[in-house]
């Protein structure tokens, strides 16, 4: 913390009056119908922020002049028309790219590449930033496994490792490396959602509760959180839901002893959208005063669109309900971002050009490091340059479904189709488009080629806020079409647009190949066909596990080892099934993902196989390397994953975590060692009574490809 910055809070602090105070914990709507309201609250000091401040220009460069002229016309009245001259933030959904669309956060999390994450959400921020934007509500880093969840395509999949690094990625992208360079222009606040357990609702339903201990919320849902913390995130969003018995909105224990307290954040935490008034429908506020009570109190600093804290605040300082030594800690946390943003000195939109084509290369490179090559039977990817194909399917041409959830601003004519792409990077290939949803197959396949490429999809709408599903199998029409395609006996290569894992096994055994393709926003067509004829060798993975069928759901690598069967039932030699009618293995694993050449792992072992407690808590770590060499015909990237398993513990550990994991580029027959550190943040867990340490004993290691690693070796701390 800065003493001058604090400095200065106290000095705005003293001067301020209850109702600024609460002001400053006020978000609201940029309505136009309420403009003339909103502009006569800036101007009493009544608002600290705005949420969805800016419009949706698609590269309308005018419009988005005038949207910077509107911002910064909304930002006077209350830097020069307000008593304090206090200015507001201005926040939005900006969650994978603004005109520029990069892959949806869960196919980001699929390039298991931290750097290129963050290059992205640098761009985005940049982006923003020109549209008078300070504050994204991104990243979203619910832990989830259960993909009927809608939401579970805008975070980081089901491992908590994983989403950790992304986690402080994102946070690194959009507020760069250090607090004291977020006010540079092209840098705004992250905000780390929806803390917490929110990707734990029940049945994947939104919204819903969830049951989950202390211990699965710290070991599972939290490491996410923490890592966005450590990387220095400005706010953090509440989430929805309640946690057995207790909603997130007014839960002191997880607002500011878990997360302020415990945690160290000394940002702010602003309330999901109107979820301090739904206190009342949860049925633990009787009015708005207790729910202003109650979430203030329970350490949430913001209210984002309820009003209930303007409303009421004022009245429950009065009577004692609130102090206003907790009214004036929340405006702290809230005034100290806004002189971090730099807002006290230059609180405008300005714009500082962007280069769009560096930033759709990147796009370009994010989308193939995305998409996830699940099958490649006999090799038949890539394709030839030039080769012609029979083309099935409905997403072919598609451009807005691409885009996928939770973009506003994308520029359209920007966003490549798969038809674009082809065109671009194999102009001679001709498609021959055929009927496929008929129950016969009526179009005459083109003639002299042998492929027929599946292109499906899912669209938005179902995928999202308020966008659960209840059935993860395609549907008919589409399992139709596959059905179709395997009629012309030729080889069938599916192309899969899905923003979650979908259940395949219905239908994965008609595919020679499936290229799991995401929602990867603008650059989605050419990053396709990168993939189909062979410019990019794939190396995405799966950040979670596709079922083989919905009843399999929650499905993920990472649980105990039970009682019987002993060591895992997600395995591929489990000895007892858990149903009578599927199998307990997924349809394809965590970290799973093939690439067009093939990799060899040997050599693995510890620098060091043992450790004292006393090294771990001073800071030593175990190296473990290992060799990884490119055995086939052609360069790629290869993703190496280092999993971990406690083998006795106090309390039950997963048969497997994942705990390192490092993308390297290999040439063919080059070999290259990679080094994995395990220090204590990676052998550490919440034990019972909340304590994060490691416990002396053995730890077996594995590497490889996926989270089905069998190399293993064992380290020890005595
Ligand atoms: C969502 C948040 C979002 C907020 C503001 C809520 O409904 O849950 O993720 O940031 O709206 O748009």
């Amino acid at each position: 913390m800065n003493t001058e910055t604090e400095k200065k809070i106290d000095e705005l602090l003293s001067k301020m009056t209850v109702r600024e105070k609460i002001g400053q914990l006020t978000q609201y709507s940029t309505n136009p119908r309420e403009e003339g309201r909103i502009r006569e609250m800036l101007r009493k000091g009544e608002l600290g922020g705005f949420l969805c401040g800016t419009g949706c220009f698609n590269g309308d460069e005018e419009a988005a002049e005038r949207n910077r002229e509107y911002v910064n016309s909304l930002q006077r009245e209350a830097v020069e028309g307000s008593r304090l001259g206090i200015p507001v933030i201005f926040g939005k959904d900006v969650i994978h790219g603004h005109n520029t669309v990069y892959p949806l956060p869960l196919a980001l999390s699929a390039t298991f590449n931290p750097e290129l994450v963050e290059e992205c959400y640098d761009l985005t921020a940049k982006e923003a930033a020109n549209d008078g934007i300070m504050w994204s509500f991104a990243p979203m880093i619910d832990v989830s496994r259960d993909p009927r969840w809608g939401r579970c395509v805008e975070g980081i999949g089901e491992d908590p490792y994983l989403g950790e690094q992304m986690a402080a990625a994102v946070v690194r992208g959009f507020q760069g490396p250090t607090v004291e360079g977020l006010r540079e222009h092209g840098n705004i606040a992250a905000c780390a959602k929806h803390y917490i357990c929110y990707g734990a609702a029940e049945g994947g339903r939104d919204y819903h509760k969830a049951e989950v201990s202390d211990y699965t919320l710290r070991n599972t849902y939290l490491p996410p959180f923490r890592g966005a913390v450590k990387a220095g995130v400005r706010t953090v969003m509440s989430s929805f839901n309640e946690i057995s018995g207790q909603p997130v909105t007014s839960s002191r224990y997880l607002l500011t002893e878990l997360l302020k307290d415990e945690l160290g954040f000394d940002g702010f935490v602003v309330s999901d959208d109107r979820a301090v008034g739904q206190l009342q429908r949860q049925g633990v506020a009787a009015n708005g005063e207790d729910a202003a009570s109650l979430a203030l109190n329970a350490g949430l600093d913001m209210d984002m669109d309820s009003m209930v804290y303007l409303d009421n605040l004022e009245k429950a300082v009065e009577r004692g309900r609130v102090k206003e030594e907790t009214l004036n800690e929340a405006v702290r946390r809230v005034l100290r971002v806004k002189f971090e943003l730099g807002l006290f000195e230059n609180p405008w939109a300005t714009y500082v050009p962007t280069d769009r084509e560096h930033d759709s290369a990147v796009a370009r490179r994010a989308a193939g490091e995305s998409m996830v090559l699940l099958k490649n039977e006999g090799g038949i990817l890539p394709l030839k340059k030039g080769c012609d194909f029979t083309l099935m399917g409905d997403f072919y041409t598609e451009k807005l479904e691409q885009i996928g959830v939770w973009s506003s601003d994308f520029e359209l004519d920007r966003v490549k189709s798969m038809e674009d792409g082809i065109k671009e990077v194999s102009p001679n290939t001709r498609v021959w488009r055929t009927d496929s949803t008929h129950s016969t197959v009526n179009a005459n396949p083109a003639k002299g080629n042998d492929i027929v490429v599946v292109a499906l999809g899912e669209g938005n709408l179902l995928e999202g806020e308020a966008s659960s599903i209840a059935s993860l199998e395609l549907t008919e029409d589409q399992a139709l079409t596959i059905r179709n395609a395997r009629k012309f006996g030729k080889k069938v290569i599916g192309v899969l647009f899905y923003g979650r894992p979908m259940a395949l096994e219905p239908v994965e055994h008609l595919f020679d190949a499936i290229i799991y393709a995401w929602h990867c926003g603008s650059e989605t067509g050419t990053a396709l066909a990168d993939i189909l004829f062979g410019d990019v060798n794939p190396s995405g993975r799966l950040p979670m596990t596709l079922p083989r069928v919905t009843g399999q759901v929650p499905i993920y690598y990472n649980l105990p080892s039970t009682c019987r069967p002993v060591d895992e039932y997600y395995g591929k030699e489990a000895l007892l099934e858990n149903y009578r009618d599927e199998f307990g293995t997924p349809m394809y694993p965590f970290g799973y993902g093939l690439s067009y050449t093939t990799f060899e792992y040997s050599f693995l072992r510890a620098k060091k196989s043992s450790l004292t407690m006393d090294e771990i808590n001073s800071g030593a770590k175990f190296e473990i390397a290992v060799k990884v060499k490119n055995t086939g015909k052609v360069g790629g990237k290869e993703c190496a994953q280092c999993y971990v398993r406690d083998v006795l513990a106090s309390m039950t550990r997963p048969v497997k975590e994942l705990k390192g994991f490092s993308k390297v580029y290999i040439e063919p027959g080059e070999e290259k060692e990679i080094v994995f550190t395990l220090g204590k943040d990676e052998l550490s867990f919440y034990h019972a009574d909340r304590v994060f340490a490691p416990e002396s004993g053995k730890f077996t290691v594995y590497v490889g490809r996926d989270c089905y690693a069998s190399d293993s070796i064992e380290i020890e701390i005595l």
